[in-house]
């Protein structure tokens, strides 16, 4: 009889970005294997795109929904080429101006990709990442990557090869440490239709930064809003919860002092409960001595390069409660709100200023 779910554990190898552990790599990839790799955005769970038993891999070290596809990494346009049954205009054109870069586009796709990997759709989602250990491994494997966050599902993105391995130690051969990764939100998701696009995960390429390529931009209402349970999901990442910490998370909007007295008055009326507060490095002055907190940044480039880091601590400290500031909407701010919005299922608080 045969054993379908049989885990092999793996001594997981956490090997620095030589040319021989590029190669190493790739061999794995064409073997078959996984392999945790770094971008500029988060760490990718890699295997060969073309190989549904490699992507059936990363699927059960996730502990992913089957349903929810995979993007896959090129290191060149001829690779897409092969992936895709057409590119428009206004596809090559955005290629043409954000590749290599956090930006990934969804295209119909060619029998060539299985539908492990598109999750049954018949679109393929494809981006070319601007990481120079990334490119060096798809080269040297020659292949088109599968590749979706290294965590485990619904954990925060890993931004470190330490994240990667606090998640998958033993459940995949090797990780690359490129060290801490560019960005640290995944990539902008678009759909591309004419000469508009529609954007279903905002990242660091920017709503703006888009608008110089294409003549309009909308965003899907996923992006800040839950969807309707009944509801035609345009991208499958959106029905999930993703980025939930263990903690419950609340958003505050407030100023720093009406954040203050809200939160401090929670904090009395629940003596037995572990809460701490997500607030920007600037509040930290304020903040001292009336509620434990950590800081993530000021600018939207800062939270976005700390906010699955500090998601990550909150657990570790065993926080049951956090109360986070919102951050500011604009540009890659948008990511950072779209994320907390997701970890913190979407729970925000106006406190009247
Ligand atoms: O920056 C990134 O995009 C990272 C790095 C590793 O490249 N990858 C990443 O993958 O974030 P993942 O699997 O965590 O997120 C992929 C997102 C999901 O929300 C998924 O639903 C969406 O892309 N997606 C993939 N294929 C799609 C398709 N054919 N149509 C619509 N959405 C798709
Ligand atoms: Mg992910």
């Amino acid at each position: 009889m045969q054993v379908f779910n049989s885990f092999k554990s793996y001594d997981t190898k956490v090997l620095p970005p030589t040319p021989e552990a590029i190669e190493q790599a790739a061999r794995l990839l064409i073997d078959g294997e996984v392999v945790a790799i770094p971008t500029e955005t988060v760490y990718g769970l890699a295997c060969n795109a073309k190989n549904p038993l490699a992507v059936a891999k990363i699927f059960r070290a996730k502990g992913r929904p089957q349903d929810n596809p995979l993007i896959v990494h090129i290191s060149d346009m001829k690779m897409l080429g092969e992936l895709v049954t057409s590119v428009s205009p206004t596809a090559k054109a955005l290629a043409e101006h954000f590749w290599p870069g956090p930006l990934t586009m969804i295209f119909e796709k060619t029998p060539l990709v299985p539908y492990e990997v598109s999750g049954g759709l018949e679109t393929v989602a494809i981006r070319m990442p601007n990481h120079k250990v990334a490119i060096s491994i798809i080269r040297a494997s020659g292949l088109p990557l599968a590749a979706p966050s290294a965590n485990l599902s619904g954990k925060p993105s890993p931004t470190t090869a330490q994240h990667v391995f606090d998640d998958l130690n033993g459940k995949i051969p090797a990780i690359i440490d490129g060290g801490q990764c560019e960005y640290g939100v995944e990539s902008t998701v678009v759909a591309v239709g004419g000469d508009t696009v529609r954007l279903l995960r905002p990242g660091a390429i920017t709503v703006d930064d888009l608008k110089q390529v294409v003549s309009s931009v909308e965003v899907d209402d996923g992006v800040l809003a839950p969807l309707d349970e009944n509801e035609q999901v345009p991208s499958p990442g959106m029905k999930y919860q993703h980025y939930s910490p263990n903690a419950r998370v609340v958003i505050v909007d407030a100023d720093i002092d009406a954040f203050l007295e809200y939160t401090t008055q929670y904090l009395q009326e629940h003596l037995d409960e572990r809460i701490f507060g997500l607030v920007f490095d600037m509040d930290l002055d304020k903040v001292q001595n009336k509620l434990p907190c950590l800081s993530y940044g000021d600018t939207s480039l800062n939270q976005a390069n700390q906010l699955f880091e500090r998601l990550r601590e909150l657990d570790k400290l065993g926080a049951q409660t956090v109360f986070a500031r919102s951050p500011n909407q604009d540009g890659i701010g948008l990511a950072v709100y779209n994320r907390l919005l997701r970890a913190a299922g979407f729970e925000v608080v106006t406190v009247e200023k």
